[in-house]
């Protein structure tokens, strides 16, 4: 089963929203991320948490056994479906960098809207190497 941030959240926003509760989030996202919190993820946490931005990063800061990181992620679905476009992995494993992670994932269910990426948690159907591009321009990869 893959770990989906969120749900990560509303799990964990179910358990309250004292600090306890966030940290708990936070290191799981970090040990499910590789060893450092995506920057991506934290407008989402603060949303669902009624925090800022710049709580987050404080309390990040505060914790030594918390690590912010500056590496976007990129999910390729390799079902049977989003696989048959090669052109979109064969173009993110030539953008792959320190600032740009990417994992290829099992089907992501939605085969009709392929072929399917996550940029940083977002969903984007019918992506095309052009929509890579895009994204890395806009991250400012
Ligand atoms: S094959 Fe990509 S969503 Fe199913």
């Amino acid at each position: 089963m893959n770990w989906n941030l969120a749900e990560a959240i509303t799990y964990y926003r179910s358990q309250g929203t004292d600090q306890t509760t966030l940290v708990n989030l936070l290191k799981e996202i970090q040990q499910e991320s590789g060893g450092s919190i995506p920057l991506f993820t934290l407008p989402q946490i603060a949303e669902s948490f009624g925090v800022k931005e710049n709580f987050l990063l404080a309390l990040i800061r505060r914790m030594p056994s918390l690590r912010l990181g500056d590496t976007h992620t990129l999910l390729i679905c390799a079902g049977p479906n989003c696989s048959k476009h090669r052109a979109i992995a064969e173009a993110a494993l030539k953008l792959e960098s320190k600032k740009l992670s990417v994992s290829f994932v099992p089907c992501m269910r939605l085969c009709g809207k392929g072929p399917n990426i996550k940029w940083d948690g977002k969903l984007y159907h019918q992506a095309t190497p052009q929509l890579l591009e895009k994204l890395m321009k806009e991250s400012g990869i």
